[in-house]
Parts: C-alpha cells; structure tokens; sequence
C-alpha cells in the first residue's frame, strides 16, 4: 500500500501538518511521498493507493491558485477508486474558515472514495497528533475495505 501526500504551503502551516501525515504513514507501514504540488503529475494517479491533499486557504476560503491544476485533475482522470482524504490549515478570524478544504472534500466525495477530511487551525498543536493519527487510520482501512 502506497501514500501520497499532495499539498501546498506558503507560511509553513500545512507543510507541518503535511509531514506529521508523513510520518504517521510510515510509523503505520505505509510507504508515503510528500509531494510539492508543484511536483505533482497525473500520472501519481497510478501510482498511489491512497492520496491525501493538503492546501492552506485564501481570499474568502478559495483554493489557492497553485491547488487549481490538482483540482481540476481529479475532475477529469478516472479516480473513482482511489482513496482521498483532504486537509488543510486555516484561521477561524475569516469568514470562511479552511473553506478550501470544504471545496476539496466536496468535489473528492464525487470524483473518488473519499475517506475524511481533516482542518487545523494555523500550526499543528500536540492534540493535533492524535488527529493525524485517526486520519491516517481512515484512509488505510478504507483501502482495506475496497480491496
Ligand atoms: C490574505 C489572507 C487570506 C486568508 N483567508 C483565509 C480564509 O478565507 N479562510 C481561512 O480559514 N484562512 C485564511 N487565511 C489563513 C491561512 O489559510 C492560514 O494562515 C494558513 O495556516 C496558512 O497556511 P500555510 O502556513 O501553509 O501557508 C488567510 C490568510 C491570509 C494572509
């Protein structure tokens, strides 16, 4: 079984959560990439058995405008079978709080097998630990399930 995470940062906050994902993969057994999304290419769709998508949010809970290209990947390659699960940091000041999270999950729920979702607030706390954990769990068992 084969993670990827997928994710952007600009300020460190979901680069951290990112790699806390990571490394709860590996200490599972799971071989996990941690890929840029500036790396990211359709053919990882291939490659992975899980993929998780990490994303900060922007101007009124928007999706970053480097996320657009892997959004608009999952619309349009055959993934209906591949275990998702999105996470992302936000900052509860703004209205629409880790709104680019909500956008993800709503058009994975369609597209793929989407697992969970999981919203920080700005950097990852200790009990943020155990929730990467859980995240992690769902995304593997669903794998389980499916095949
Ligand atoms: C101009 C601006 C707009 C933002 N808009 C939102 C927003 O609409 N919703 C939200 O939850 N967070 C918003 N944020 C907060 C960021 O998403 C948050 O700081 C996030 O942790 C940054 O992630 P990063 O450190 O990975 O870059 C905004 C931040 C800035 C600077």
């Amino acid at each position: 079984m084969k993670a990827a995470i997928i994710y952007t940062s600009i300020t460190g906050n979901t680069s951290a959560l990112a790699e806390l994902i990571h490394e709860k993969m590996e200490e599972k057994g799971i071989t996990a990439d941690l890929i840029p999304v500036e790396e990211f290419h359709k053919h990882h769709f291939h490659e992975y058995d899980i993929m998780a998508v990490g994303t900060y949010s922007w101007d009124n809970g928007e999706i970053p405008l480097e996320m657009e290209e892997v959004y608009e990947a999952f619309e349009t390659e055959d993934v209906k079978k591949l275990a998702t699960g999105v996470f992302g940091t936000g900052d509860s000041f703004y209205p629409y709080y880790c709104g680019a999270v909500d956008l993800f999950r709503d058009m994975l729920y369609v597209h793929t097998n989407l697992a969970v979702t999981l919203k920080v607030e700005l950097t990852p706390q200790d009990e943020d630990i155990i929730r990467c954990e859980k995240f992690c769990d769902r995304l593997i068992s669903e794998v389980a399930v499916v095949s």
